[in-house]
C-alpha cells in the first residue's frame, strides 16, 4: 500500500527528492515526477510499463508559467489557454530546449496544461520545478479518478497518493495540436468540441489512425476493463443475444429489467453528461470487479461530451 494522504508539503518533498507521487486533478489522477529529472522520468514509464516512444503531460501552476516550456505559442493557443486554463485542455506546442527529450519521446513539441484542481494547484505553486503526469494507470487499462482506484493499481509500488477526493470531471483532458497555426484536435476529452469551436472557430479532428502513436490515447485499445465489454445502441437486444451469460449492464440514462442481468449501473438518471462522464471510469472499475462473463454498455447521445464518452467506450470495447 502507498500512503493515501493530503499533505501537500509530504507530496513536494517526495517530489523534490525525486520521487513519484500520484495526484488529483479535474480529470484522472496523475502519476507525477519532476520533468528535470531523468530517474523520475524512467521510473514514470517503468511504473505505469508505459512505451518510451509515448510522451507525457507537462503540468503547470498558470499561463505565466507557459513561457518557461515551449519557445512558440499560436494566437488560437493563447486563445484557448485563456479561455480553458486552468481546465482539461492540453495544448500541443513547439518545446523549447530545457525540456527533456525523455518528456516528448523526442519530438519537437510539448504537451501542457494547467490542471484545475486546488490541491494540484497548491502542490504545482509550491514546488520550483513543473510536473510531468501521465494518467496513473498502467498502460492501456482504466484510468484512476479516486486515490483508492490508484492505491488498487500500484500498492507499494508509489510511496504516495495525495488525495484530492474523487476526480469532477473523470474523462482525460482534449489534447490540441496546431498544423501551422491551425488548431487540431488530438485526442477528445473533458472539453468539448463544441466549446472549443465557440473560442477558435471549426477545428479539425486528427483521424486516430494518422496520428497515433503520436497521442496513444487514439490507440484502439486503451482505458479497457479486463471483462470483455461491448457497446450498442440496443442494450436489449445485445442481453437477449447474451442471456445465458453474467451480464453487466453501464446504461446511460435508464436502467433495464432483465432476469439476466446480475449488476447494473446508470451513470444519469438526470440525462446530463457531464454527470455520466464523472461517473464513468469509476463505474468501468466496478462493473470490472464483479467476475461478469460480458459488459453490456450503451451508446450515449452523440453531442457534448457524449462523443468523449462514446469514443472511450469504444476504446474499452475493441478486442485485443
Ligand atoms: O487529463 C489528462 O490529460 C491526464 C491528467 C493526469 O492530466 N493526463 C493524461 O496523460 O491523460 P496520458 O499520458 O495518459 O495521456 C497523454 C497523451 C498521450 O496519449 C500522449 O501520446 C499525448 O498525450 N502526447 C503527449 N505529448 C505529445 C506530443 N508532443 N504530441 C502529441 N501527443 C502527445
Ligand atoms: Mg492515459
Amino acid at each position: 500500500m502507498s500512503i493515501i494522504s493530503k499533505d501537500i508539503s509530504k507530496a513536494a518533498d517526495l517530489l523534490t527528492a525525486e520521487e513519484l507521487v500520484a495526484i488529483p486533478t479535474e480529470t484522472v489522477y496523475g502519476l507525477a515526477g519532476n520533468i528535470y529529472s531523468e530517474k523520475a522520468i524512467k521510473c514514470i514509464f517503468e511504473t505505469k510499463q508505459r512505451p518510451f516512444f509515448n510522451p507525457l503531460i507537462v503540468h503547470i501552476p498558470s499561463v505565466e508559467a507557459l513561457e518557461n516550456i515551449v519557445s512558440y505559442v499560436p494566437e488560437k493557443a493563447t486563445q484557448l489557454a485563456d479561455a480553458f486554463w486552468p481546465g482539461p485542455l492540453t495544448l500541443v506546442l513547439k518545446k523549447n530546449s530545457r525540456i527533456p527529450d525523455l518528456i516528448t519521446a523526442g519530438k519537437d513539441t510539448v504537451a501542457v496544461r494547467v490542471p484545475n484542481h486546488p490541491t494540484t494547484l497548491e502542490l504545482l505553486e509550491a514546488l520550483d520545478f513543473p510536473l510531468a503526469a501521465p494518467s496513473a494507470n498502467p498502460f492501456g487499462s482504466i484510468s484512476p479518478t479516486t486515490a483508492q482506484h490508484v492505491d488498487d493499481y500500484f500498492k507499494e509500488k508509489i510511496q504516495m497518493v495525495l488525495d484530492g477526493g474523487p476526480c469532477q470531471r473523470g474523462i482525460e483532458s482534449t489534447i490540441i495540436g496546431f498544423e501551422g497555426d491551425e488548431p487540431v484536435i488530438y485526442r477528445l476529452g473533458s472539453t468539448s468540441i463544441e466549446a472549443i469551436e465557440a473560442i477558435v472557430g471549426p477545428v479539425d479532428i486528427k483521424n486516430k489512425k494518422e496520428i497515433a502513436p503520436d497521442a496513444p490515447g487514439m490507440l484502439d485499445r486503451h482505458y479497457a476493463p479486463s471483462t470483455l465489454t461491448i457497446l450498442t445502441t440496443d442494450i436489449s437486444e445485445a442481453i437477449e443475444l447474451h442471456q445465458d451469460k453474467r451480464i453487466g449492464v453501464l446504461a446511460f440514462q435508464n436502467a433495464h429489467k432483465h432476469d439476466a442481468i446480475t449488476f447494473q449501473i446508470v451513470l444519469s438518471e438526470a440525462n446530463d453528461l457531464s454527470e455520466a462522464a464523472s461517473k464513468l471510469y469509476d463505474a468501468l472499475h466496478q462493473l470490472d470487479k464483479q467476475d461478469l462473463d460480458i459488459i453490456i454498455a450503451e451508446r450515449c447521445p452523440d453531442v457534448g461530451l457524449g462523443t468523449s464518452i462514446n469514443d472511450r467506450l469504444q476504446r474499452a470495447t475493441v478486442s485485443s
